[in-house]
């Protein structure tokens, strides 16, 4: 399984729904969201009104990224906006368990995320239950960074804990990802790579997207 999320972070806010349509029209099968509340990360992006934006000019499967602390206070609400995925960070919330429930509750899917710094081990636990790990690969708030290489090692890793745990367990990457590391990506085990500013900064965004897609 190959998917490509474009991050609409690095979309142009005064064209949002042209922007949407481009992107339902292409190869991606998901768009992600990147939600940050200025405590988590150090910057702010959007919210609920943007997210319903989205849903409203695309129905394709919604993969929000909630960078905000204690997610638990709006998981359902981001479900209720649009979502057809919630991904959380670890770093975030003392209540994973709630967070999972929640999610479960509201009838999305469930991601839990870890920053550059944080061992995939940490996610071992909770693995069975959950639908996706999404494995930063640049620290989180901000689009157009490098990618950090050892996020690698990370993604083969946490496969081979799959293995074992939950086999149907969906690996994302994001951050710094571009037709020229997808295909390293995508062999070291993930199936979801989100990509912001290679596609949104492309003369030909939706070429890029297959340019990812087919990357050997
Ligand atoms: C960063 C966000 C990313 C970001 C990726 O905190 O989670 O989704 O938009 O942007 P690029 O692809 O430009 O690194
Ligand atoms: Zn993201």
């Amino acid at each position: 399984m190959r998917i490509i999320a474009p991050s609409m972070l690095s979309a142009d806010f005064g064209h949002l729904e042209r922007d949407t349509r481009m992107v339902d029209a292409s190869a991606a099968e998901w768009i992600h969201i990147d939600v940050m509340d200025g405590v988590f990360v150090p910057n702010i992006s959007f919210g609920f009104p943007v997210l319903k934006s989205i849903r409203k000019a695309s129905p394709k499967f919604l993969d929000v990224h909630l960078m905000i602390v204690e997610p638990e206070r709006y998981i359902t609400r981001f479900a209720e906006a649009g979502a057809d995925m919630v991904t959380f960070h670890l770093e975030a919330t003392e209540k994973v368990a709630e967070c999972i429930a929640l999610a479960r509750k509201a009838g999305v899917k469930v991601g839990m995320s870890v920053r550059p710094a944080t061992p995939v081990a940490e996610l071992a636990q909770w693995l069975p239950e959950i639908d996706m790990v999404l494995i930063m690969s640049v620290e989180p708030g901000f689009g157009g960074q490098s990618f950090m290489p050892h996020s690698v090692d990370k993604i083969r890793e946490l496969r081979a804990m799959a293995d074992v745990a939950n086999p149907n367990l969906i690996i994302e990457v994001d951050g710094g990802i571009s037709a020229s590391n997808a295909a390293l990506l995508f062999g070291a085990g993930a199936e979801v790579l989100v990509a912001g500013s290679s596609v949104f900064g492309a003369e030909d965004p939706q070429a890029e997207i297959v340019k990812m897609l087919e990357a050997r």
